[in-house]
């Protein structure tokens, strides 16, 4: 329920917001705000006000479900302009997150009182918009419009101290004074004859060099992101235009991005993480089992990255290797890549120390009696599996959970060798295990709900984004990358090139070309996976064949240069790619960008729509999860699931009829879902 408390502290009125969990700024809570702001103008025996939260957290600014919704009053500039003209003054006391509109409410005060641990932020970039209640205002009026644009351009938070030191709030307080300390501001500011109000100044000229530069650094680093650009066009009309103008432009530029398709898909993007995170309805809420101390099996990339991950958060880990030098080369590796952190500043001297000191190495299975959760990360083959997991089933608890972090095996049948197949699931980490947060975690057919319940919380405890998923080969990532791999072969087969391929990619908004990635991760590791399935990629096949493994040999769809990690357009590739055409009699054309997109792309929402026929995936948001933080889809195109309702039902279904009867691939043609969704006519357009 939204409420919104008014207590009364002397001559002060402390309007307490309360709507949980996050106090976002929901059409109820900014009602309830003004008629308190209202109710204290009018009592004459207030002289100032406090604004403070109920919560752990101040407030996460606009309720971004709105966003899609038919605006309400009063709007939050609306009820920012009935604090700004108050005559009283104002106090924000600041305990925790202070994000977007949070923000720009007490940016509106006339003092801000924060705790140490206070966060302050105006993230609306993240979600492809610019601040719209003001912030683009009175941010540079209030603090150096260089370091403003900063903020703004990042969204990352500032400490409660370092908000003091930049000029962003004007006092630090303990928690149990933040009250205190706020009131007898707002009393003090009351003897005023007249409320100082960032409205009535402006941007100091004498910044304005500095924030020029800043702002072509930004444009620089951000080029043809609309948000940024925005961003400090609004800024700099801090220095050119009045107060009241610059407000409406932030209006104009706020309301053209709100209804981008960046925006929606960033937007989707959030609440689709935070989704994922559910367990799916059928699971209901089962007990879930405290995990406190965890096993892995097999020290390389993974095993030795998930130990670091758990380690990291906490958790005392055993890794088992097959043999002594093994094990203390896991080890080594592990201390290795600790100390790397330590020396790039992202880790200090005695968390290396702490987290070496949680991880001990061992030969003897017998090691992990106590686990109640242990993690296989050894070799991807089925029998290497089935052998571990009848070897675990003797030696741990029989409330222990064994995982296996198998990328696209039967977890059934790995589970069968594991005893009581309830207790069995798929933890599906990306590598490096320890820095990337996507872990599908696999139900298999037995798989309790209990150790799903449990291996989503302890995922979640280690910082991860993990989204349940059904036992098919590949799951959901590798089995939608298998779709696209196939296409980019055969897109190579008929006439473009590796070049061709990575650029187009890149124009859509990837970091790095399908090419490029195969070539990082290895092309081996899918020539295995296809040769277990019987599957052959003419192309990549020939490459591998032919000693082009990738970054690892300096040669794959690319040369590298010394550094190994330059790709280098290679005539030996065209060579071999014309010569496998010419095998397969195919015949070589000029496939434009467009094509090579739709190629890839479309196939992929058709077989996401496979998935999400079969129950394999809950939600399409949990396939859009998955490929933006396991397979770098562009995050401001929201998935691929979003992306084909960005581009409309209709248009995906047409154009992917075309590429069936260009190609003569029928894979190629839509899926019964796909075909639904655009006769229903709902969902369409993007909400
Ligand atoms: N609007 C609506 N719902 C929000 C929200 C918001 N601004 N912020 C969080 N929520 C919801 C989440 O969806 C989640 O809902 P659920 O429980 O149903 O899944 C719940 O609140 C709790 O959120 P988290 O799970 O993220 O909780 P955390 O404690 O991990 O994080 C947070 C809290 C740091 C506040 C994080 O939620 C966050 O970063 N929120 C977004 C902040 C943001 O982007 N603010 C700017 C909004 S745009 C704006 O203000 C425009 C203005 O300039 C006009």
């Amino acid at each position: 329920m939204v409420s919104v408390e008014i207590e009364r502290r002397d001559e002060v009125s402390i309007i307490w917001m309360d709507n949980p969990p996050v106090n976002a700024l929901g059409a109820a809570l900014r009602a309830a705000i003004l008629h308190a702001v209202e109710a204290a103008v009018q009592d004459e025996a207030v002289i100032g006000m406090v604004l403070a939260s109920r919560h752990a957290i101040f407030s996460a600014g606009a309720d971004i479900k709105e966003f899609n919704q038919t605006p309400v009053s009063p709007s939050l500039r609306e009820l920012i302009d009935a604090m700004d003209a108050s005559p009283k003054p104002i106090v924000a006391a600041i305990n925790g997150v202070c994000f977007g509109g949070g923000l720009e409410l007490a940016l509106a005060c006339d003092a801000r009182i924060v705790t140490s641990t206070a966060r302050l932020a105006l993230p609306e970039v993240k979600l492809g918009l610019l601040p719209g209640a003001g912030g683009t205002q009175r941010l540079p009026r209030l603090m150096n419009p260089a370091d403003a644009l900063k903020l703004m351009a990042t969204g990352a938070p500032a400490t409660g101290d370092q908000a003091v030191t930049s000029g962003l709030a004007d006092a630090l307080a303990a928690a149990e004074r933040l009250l205190a300390e706020a009131t007898a501001k707002a009393s003090l500011l009351a003897k005023r004859t007249v409320r100082q109000r960032l409205r009535d100044t402006a941007a100091d000229q004498g910044t304005r060099d500095a924030f020029e530069k800043a702002a072509a650094t930004l444009l620089k680093a951000h080029p043809g992101e609309p948000q940024i650009e925005a961003l400090i066009e609004a800024v700099r009309g801090s220095y050119e235009v009045p107060f009241d103008e610059g407000m409406r432009q932030e209006r104009r530029s706020f309301e053209r991005l709100l209804v981008d398709d960046r925006s929606k898909s960033l937007r989707h993007a959030f609440f689709a993480e935070r989704e994922s995170g559910q367990l799916p309805g059928d699971i209901g809420s089962p007990d879930v089992i405290d995990v406190k101390t965890v096993g892995v099996i097999g020290g390389g990339t993974m095993g030795s990255g998930i130990a670091m991950a758990f380690a990291a958060n906490g958790f005392p880990v055993t890794l088992i290797e097959t043999d002594e030098p093994s094990a203390q080369r896991a080890y080594d590796r592990i201390a290795s890549s600790l100390s790397n952190s330590v020396r790039r500043g992202s880790l200090s001297e005695t968390a290396r120390s702490e987290n070496l000191a949680r991880i001990k190495t061992a030969v003897d299975y017998a090691e992990l009696s106590a686990a109640d959760l242990v993690i296989e990360a050894a070799f991807e083959e089925m029998d290497v599996k089935r052998q571990i997991f009848g070897r675990l089933a003797d030696v741990v608890k029989p409330s222990a959970i064994l995982a296996t972090n198998t990328s696209y095996l039967d977890v059934d049948a790995i589970a069968e060798a594991g005893g009581d197949a309830g207790r069995v699931i798929g933890m599906h980490f990306f590598s490096p295990a320890n820095i990337m947060k996507l872990v599908e975690v696999v139900r298999g057919r037995k798989t309790s709900a209990s150790t799903i319940a449990t291996v989503v919380k302890v995922a979640q405890k280690l910082g991860k984004l993990p989204v349940v998923v059904g036992n098919c080969h590949g799951f959901v990532g590798n089995r939608i990358l298998a779709r696209r791999s196939e296409q980019l072969d055969r897109l190579l087969l008929e006439g473009a090139t590796p070049e061709d391929v990575d650029r187009a990619f890149t124009a859509f908004g990837s970091k790095l070309g399908p090419c490029t990635m195969g070539d990082l991760a290895g092309l081996d590791i899918s020539w295995r996976m296809r040769r277990a399935t019987g599957r052959t990629a003419p192309v990549a096949d020939a490459l591998v064949e032919a000693g082009r493994l990738g970054q690892k040999t300096g040669r794959g769809y690319y040369r590298y240069a010394e550094d190994g990690r330059t790709p280098i357009s290679d005539l030996e590739v065209t060579t071999l790619i014309e010569a496998v055409s010419k095998k397969q009699g195919v015949k070589r054309r000029t496939i434009d960008q467009e094509e090579i997109i739709d190629r890839l792309i479309l196939p992929m929402i058709n077989e996401g729509a496979r998935i999400i026929e079969e129950g394999v995936a809950a939600r399409p948001g949990d396939i859009d999860v998955i490929w933006i933080h396991g397979y770098g889809f562009p995050r401001w195109r929201g998935g691929p699931m979003f992306y084909a309702q960005t581009r409309g039902y209709p248009n995906v279904v047409a154009r992917l009829k075309e590429l069936a009867t260009l190609t003569g691939d029928e894979s190629l043609r839509p899926e019964p879902l796909l075909e639904h969704l655009a006769t229903d006519g709902k969902s369409v357009a993007p909400q």
